[in-house]
């Protein structure tokens, strides 16, 4: 079988989304189409799913992989999640039982030296989900100055060494540009410290190059927008299930749920409420699920998951 992405946490998004025969569901984040498997079969013999990435690559392969078995209960769209309020309703996906985000990259992407995801992988630093939009990630290493690098570097990657990077991407370009990711990997190795002895060890390029595929992607933006629409989407009672891989994620997914859990968004020193809103979630998990370590032993990547899931009121 052509799977080279495990599904993390499958069970457990199986379990909260809860999809029944006959349902509608969502997946944001296709990827290698292992949780979609997971969700369609779950709702045999008639739910249908709307899946989306904005990887053109990986709807393609789960459209040669899964149509076989789920012929037109999968519905598959190459685009964006934060486009998911035009893109559903297009696709007869108005109103919905469930909808997964599942996000970042997929094994496929990392192994794929064609698209500089991996720091081992290598090849042209582009990073981007969707190759034919936006601009790739060695333009902005190419054009973006000091204190923009630095700034970048800090508020996606949280690199406490930041500055000291963007300094020496600098002065490495006027020389050359830097095309390649293990160019890139190999200037970060060279001017920030190792991972202190009794730390987990990780590639010290690590945060500049999650902080790169952020700002390429926009994927902070595009989290938000991509919530905001699912939640218009869901049915009152339906399920929306999130699963981030670093806190800069996390801390958005939680906000939102937050948020919507309260419904007024009116400062303290208002007495009464005067903003009319009311809340739109209910928190199915109220602290977020992780892995146990038997998963994390085969699937590394789920090391770092969290899962959060809320179901939509009638508000
Ligand atoms: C972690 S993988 C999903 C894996 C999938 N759940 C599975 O079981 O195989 C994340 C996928 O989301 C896609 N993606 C990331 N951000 C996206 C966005 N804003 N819109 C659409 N797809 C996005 C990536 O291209 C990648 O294929």
């Amino acid at each position: 079988m052509e799977l080279g992405h495990l599904p993390v946490l499958a069970d457990e998004v199986v379990t909260m989304l809860a999809p029944a025969p006959g349902s509608l569901q969502i997946d944001a984040t296709l990827g290698g189409g292992g949780h979609t498997e997971r969700i369609l079969g779950a709702t045999d013999p008639d739910g249908r799913l709307l899946g989306l990435d904005a990887d053109g690559a990986a709807v393609a392969r789960v459209d040669r992989r899964l149509r076989p078995r789920f012929g037109e209960r999968l519905v598959l769209r190459q685009s964006n999640f934060r486009q998911l309020g035009r893109v559903a309703p297009e696709a007869g996906f108005g109103a919905v039982d469930g909808c997964l985000f599942d996000l970042g990259l997929s094994s496929f992407q990392l192994a794929d030296a064609d698209r500089g995801f991996g720091i081992r992988t290598g090849g042209p630093l582009d990073m981007r989900f969707d190759t034919s939009r936006g601009v790739p990630a060695s333009d902005l290493l190419g054009s973006l100055d000091t204190a923009e690098l630095t700034a970048l570097f800090r508020r996606y990657g949280e690199e406490p060494y930041a500055p000291r990077i963007a300094r020496a991407i600098v002065a490495e370009r006027a020389a050359a540009p830097l095309r390649s990711a293990e160019e890139l990997a190999a200037l970060v190795e060279r001017v920030a410290p190792r991972t202190p002895p009794g730390r987990r060890p990780v590639h010290p390029a690590t945060r500049v190059f999650q902080a790169l595929r952020i700002a390429v992607n926009e994927e902070l933006d595009a989290l938000q927008e991509g919530l905001t629409a699912a939640l218009d989407l869901l049915r009152p009672g339906g399920r929306l299930v999130v699963l981030s891989y670093h806190s800069l994620e996390d801390r958005i997914v939680k906000r939102f749920f937050q948020q919507e859990r309260r419904g007024c968004v009116c400062p303290p020193e208002v007495p009464v409420c005067v903003c009319g809103r009311s809340p739109r979630l209910r928190l199915v998990t109220r602290r977020s699920v992780t892995s146990s370590p038997s998963e994390i032993a085969v699937n590394p990547r789920a090391r770092s998951a969290r899962l959060r899931a809320a179901e939509r009121l009638a508000a």
